[in-house]
């Protein structure tokens, strides 16, 4: 049982992650600045409670946990704002990546999870995202994570270190015994846009061009249940710290949906159809983004095991009908 680090575990990913490790038998404690995470989110794991970027706080805390392992959530997440304020994005997401590795490195050079993105892919026009497609983002928050990608390549050369890149598709879904769930303001992603909209009928659902290149119209996405997501970290941990080479993978599930199909099995969960308007395109939003998964399978021994449509919606249909005001932080 090794000890592990998460930065950014107070937030959606890390916090089901946090609970994965420990049902593993690790020992975790977690690094977050509660910038956008929820101090709930851990329940009784500690927590450092300041930023990546912060060089000496780092290393204090490297020194006081020793850990084996370090898995790297922190960033920030808004595609769009990442347009609009492309600094704090490479500031937070590539400058503070970057602090952190030096700090690793000059300190007992533990294993290295990194938080990966289908951003990375950029534009792709057909086919399934295979890992050893170029990487061509096409907004700061894709670049930000392709530098780190090459980050991680450049330090694994000179220095060693090992590393899993893990390029999550659409985390959606929420801890199935209840415990956890996804409390992002503002909230951008599809799965909980439509609960939201079913539960409190605001208004405000709107759907994004309904003319891409797709079957009905809207664009596709591959969803990947988070707690698939971290039983995957759990499995990338085991095979670094035997001694297994560097991976970069594609965690998602081959399988994409539309839009219009994640309204319908929302709308099915609640017995009622889902209200949306059609508006114009968004710039930048790719027809369809979904994973060839078989290297994850190969190199993990993962699948996922949850990620189908419905279990998918009724994990987080019973979290956002449970926590109307999400953690209440
Ligand atoms: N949610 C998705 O669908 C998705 C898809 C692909 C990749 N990712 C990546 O997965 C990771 C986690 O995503 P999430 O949806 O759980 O995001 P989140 O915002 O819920 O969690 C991020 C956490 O990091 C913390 N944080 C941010 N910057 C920090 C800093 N400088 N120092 C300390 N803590 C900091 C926040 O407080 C938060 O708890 C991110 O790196 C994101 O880019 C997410």
């Amino acid at each position: 049982m090794a000890k592990v680090l998460v930065t950014g575990g107070a937030g959606y990913i890390g916090s089901h992650t946090v609970k994965a490790l420990g049902r593993a038998g690790h020992e975790v404690a977690v690094l977050d600045d509660l910038s956008e995470g929820h101090r709930a989110a851990i329940r009784s794991v500690p927590i450092h409670e300041g930023n990546v970027g912060d060089r000496a706080f780092v290393d204090a805390v490297l020194a006081a946990e020793r850990p084996d392992a370090v898995v790297h959530f922190a960033a920030h997440c808004y595609v769009g704002e990442s347009v609009t304020a492309p600094g704090k994005y490479w500031r937070n997401n590539a400058v503070a990546t970057l602090s952190l590795l030096e700090a690793l490195i000059g300190a007992n050079a533990p294993v290295f999870l990194f938080s990966s993105t289908c951003a990375v892919y950029g534009e792709p026009k057909r086919g399934l995202l295979r890992e050893d497609l170029p990487r061509l983002p096409v907004n700061p928050y894709g670049r930000t994570k392709a530098a780190v990608e090459w980050m991680l390549e450049d330090f694994h050369r000179a220095h060693g270190l090992r590393y899993a890149s893990l390029r999550y598709f659409n985390a959606a879904g929420a801890d199935p015994e209840g415990d956890l769930g996804e409390d992002h303001d503002p909230e951008t992603h599809l799965v909980p846009l439509v609960i939201r909209e079913a539960l409190r009928g605001e208004g405000s659902l709107r759907v994004f061009g309904t003319d891409y290149p797709t079957p009905d119209g809207t664009c596709v996405r591959d969803y990947v249940h988070v707690t698939d997501l971290a039983d995957a970290h759990v499995r990338a941990v085991g095979r670094l710290l035997s001694g297994g080479e560097p991976v970069r993978v594609n965690l998602g599930t081959g399988r994409g949906h539309s839009v219009l199909e994640v309204i319908r099995a929302v709308s099915e969960r609640a017995g009622r159809p889902v209200p949306y308007a059609v508006v114009e395109r968004r710039p930048g939003d790719p027809a369809r983004l979904v994973a060839r998964p078989g290297r994850a399978r190969t190199a993990l021994g993962w699948r996922p095991r949850h990620s189908g449509l419905p279990e998918l919606v009724d994990t987080a249909w019973r979290w956002h009908e449970a926590h109307p005001e999400g953690y209440g932080e």
